[in-house]
């Protein structure tokens, strides 16, 4: 595990982008894209960078991580339309090449076995862009899921409906059901690229990265990966009881070592 701490929102974004943009231009690659805040930025970044003519998508295809079980791809909460509304539309992805699990699937098993299958079919994910619940959840994977698993449906934790109750109006409004990518699925993924930013994510960046490998903190699975980059800012690093040390170490880092 890398730890790289950044002094704002705004370096943590660019230092993705960055990362996203090397694998983009050495060809056709796929990307695993999060929803949620805090990626927003670094889509931005990824947005303008297109903008300006510097980088393309069209060779690059897209998995989404999770998707609310009973909202219709065309909700406005949907992660697939707010996938769409936050990136992929805004630049040049191919039509049919950004991916995400289908919530209205009658027989979601189903829909859970086939996303596997297309993941694995598209050679697997060599970007896995992630963001960490307050409860230290990855996808939607909340505290004690297994550590092995697989794509599948999920039961939101009280913490995650009111963290995602600012979408939807009340935390009994946001659905309870989800699919979503398993921990054991994201583990396949060739480089993991972990944002945090903000104090309110302070804890559980902290237990993810310094804790101990459990289900109670799922993104703490992370450490068993072998290529995964932590990218948080001051307010999100300050639980963390070694930040003089992840500092001093990203600071000698060898340039040619790259992400
Ligand atoms: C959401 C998503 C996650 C996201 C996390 C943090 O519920 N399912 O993929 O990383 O919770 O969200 P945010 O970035 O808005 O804080």
């Amino acid at each position: 595990m890398e730890i790289i701490i950044l002094p704002t929102p705004g370096d943590v974004a660019r230092t993705a982008a960055d990362v996203i943009e090397q694998q983009v231009r050495r060809g056709p690659c796929v990307l695993g894209l999060a929803t949620g805040s805090t990626p927003l930025v670094t889509y931005k970044e990824l947005t303008d960078r297109y903008r300006v003519g510097s980088l393309s998508f069209r060779h690059a295809q897209a998995f989404l991580l999770d998707e609310y079980v009973g909202l219709p791809a065309a909700h406005p909460q949907s992660y697939h339309s707010t996938i769409r509304d936050d990136f992929t539309d805004s630049v040049d992805f191919g039509a049919g090449s950004v991916h995400g699990l289908n919530g209205m699937a009658e027989d979601l098993e189903g829909e859970a076995a086939q996303y596997e299958a297309l993941i694995a079919a598209s050679g697997g994910v060599d970007i896995q862009i992630l963001g960490i619940g307050t409860d230290g959840h990855v996808g939607f994977n909340e505290p004690m899921s297994s550590l092995g698993s697989r794509t599948r449906i999920k039961t939101l934790t009280r913490q995650t409906l009111e963290d995602n109750a600012r979408f939807f109006g009340t935390p009994e409004d946001v659905p309870h059901h989800v699919l979503t990518q398993g921990l054991g699925t994201i583990r396949e993924a060739r480089h993991l690229l972990l944002l945090a930013m903000g104090g309110a994510k302070a804890e559980a960046v902290a237990a993810a990265v310094e804790g101990p490998v459990a289900a109670l903190c799922p993104a703490s699975v992370l450490q068993l990966h072998p290529h995964v980059s932590v990218l948080i800012d001051e307010a999100a690093a300050s639980r963390l009881a070694h930040r003089e040390y992840y500092t001093d170490t990203f600071g000698r880092k060898p340039a040619w070592q790259g992400l």
